[in-house]
Parts: C-alpha cells; sequence; structure tokens
C-alpha cells in the first residue's frame, strides 16, 4: 500500500519532469528532479529516528516507514545517477562546465570538482545498493540486528558523500540560489536533528543506567 503511493508520487514527479517543458532539456530536467526527490526523501528517512528519541519514544531498530522512505530515495538516486551519468560524462559537458573559460575557478580546480563530485555520487550510488539489499526482514534475520545496524550506518556516509557531491557540481553549474538554498537548509536539518537525537539518546541511557552519568568536573 505505502509502497503503491510511494511509487505513484515519485513516478509523476518524474514523468511531469520528463514532459513538461521544452523536450531538449528532458534528461537535464529528469537528472534534477530526480537528485530532488532522492535529497528530499533520504533526509525524511534520516530525520524519523532522531524526531522519535526527541519525543521521548524508545529508539527502534527497523522502523517500516523509514525502510519504505529509505527505498523509495535510492531508487530515486540510483535513477539519478543514470540520467547524470550520461548528462555530464560527455564533451559537451566538460566544455561547457568543467574546460571552459567560463565558471567560478580556473579549470583545474573545476577538474578536481568534477572528478572528486564523481567518484563521491558513484560511491554513494554503491553505498544505495547495499542498503536496498539490507532492506528486507529476511536480511535482517540472517545478519543479525548487530551486524544489520553496523552495516545499515553506512547510510550516514552515504548522506555526507552525496551532499558533497551536490555541492561540488551545484559549483560547477553555478546553480541559483534557491537550489543551493535547498541543498545547504536540508543539510544543516538532518545534522542538527541528527546531534540533538544523538544528545536525547545518551541522556535517555545515562538516567537507565546511572553508573554511565558523567561525573561531576
Ligand atoms: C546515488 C548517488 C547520487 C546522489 C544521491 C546524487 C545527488 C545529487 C544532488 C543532491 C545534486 C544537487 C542537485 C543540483 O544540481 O542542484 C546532484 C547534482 C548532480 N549530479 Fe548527482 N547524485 C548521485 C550520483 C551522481 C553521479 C554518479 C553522477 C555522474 C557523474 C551525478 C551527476 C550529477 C550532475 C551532472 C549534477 C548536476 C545537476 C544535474 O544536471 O543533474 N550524480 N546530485
Amino acid at each position: 500500500m505505502r509502497h503503491g503511493l510511494f511509487g505513484l508520487v515519485t513516478s509523476t514527479v518524474m514523468i511531469s519532469a520528463l514532459t513538461i517543458g521544452p523536450p531538449s532539456g528532458r534528461w537535464d530536467r529528469l537528472s534534477i528532479v530526480s537528485a530532488y526527490v532522492c535529497l528530499i526523501l533520504y533526509a525524511w528517512a534520516l530525520v524519523i529516528g532522531p524526531i522519535r528519541v526527541l519525543r521521548n519514544r524508545p529508539p527502534q531498530l527497523n522502523v517500516y516507514l523509514r525502510r519504505d522512505i529509505g527505498i523509495w530515495a535510492a531508487i530515486s538516486g540510483l535513477l539519478h545517477l543514470l540520467i547524470g551519468t550520461d548528462v555530464s560524462m560527455n564533451p559537451v559537458y566538460l566544455g561547457k562546465f568543467v574546460t571552459g573559460p567560463d565558471g567560478f575557478a580556473s579549470a583545474e580546480i573545476r577538474s578536481g570538482l568534477f572528478s572528486w563530485g564523481s567518484i563521491t555520487g558513484f560511491v554513494a550510488g554503491l553505498i544505495f545498493l547495499l542498503l536496498l539489499a539490507l532492506s528486507n526482514d529476511y536480511v535482517l534475520r540472517w545478519l543479525g540486528p548487530k551486524w544489520w545496524k553496523r552495516l545499515q550506518r553506512s547510510s550516514y556516509t552515504a548522506f555526507f558523500l552525496f551532499v558533497l557531491h551536490g555541492y561540488a557540481f551545484q559549483a560547477l553549474e553555478l546553480r541559483a540560489w534557491p537550489l543551493v538554498g535547498t541543498l545547504v537548509a536540508v543539510t544543516v536539518a538532518v545534522l542538527w536533528l541528527q546531534i540533538r537525537g544523538a544528545r536525547a539518546t545518551r541522556d535517555a541511557r545515562a538516567i537507565a543506567k546511572p553508573h554511565l552519568r558523567p561525573g561531576p568536573r
């Protein structure tokens, strides 16, 4: 049911990106739209845990809503990876944004951003595949909660990598401020909630186990 809803909404957004606007720019539009759909869904999945803890509810290993949102974030991200690779790995793109005379910095700096931006994007894509493989009860039972959680924590690394990748490509393409602002706002909101959630978990554990409480300084 939930997958049906997420599938319907994401495919409607993707099809709209493809069909609304001039046909020549449709793959660029789909690349950007799929990147943002992934960003929003991924951020949503990452803040579900901290918000739970901040509402004084116990941390839970496997929240089904979070898992379903994560699956659609990964599908959108991998779609973006495929289209983004096609859009950017060609001489026209390189000439326009990387080696050409226009840009925010020298061609050398832009080449570095392009290489590292692409590498971080591909590594994030590999982690997405791992996270997709972890997204079912069978693998959770097979690995056991400890190893499953350890591997699942790579979702933070993926977030860190694809956000850096996003900034690199935004700099290369001299993105307009509203889009840069969206990426900054989402990054800050996720980090802030994660830090607050981690503190609340630590405090709750210290109350449950008094010997873990920090002593007087
Ligand atoms: C699953 C991994 C990836 C995620 C989650 C991701 C996410 C993002 C995000 C958030 C942006 C910023 C959007 C903006 O420009 O304002 C972006 C831009 C971009 N990404 Fe990725 N990315 C991934 C992998 C890749 C890979 C491997 C490539 C190809 C090398 C790529 C190519 C691009 C391009 C060309 C842009 C600039 C905007 C565009 O034309 O789409 N991405 N990406």
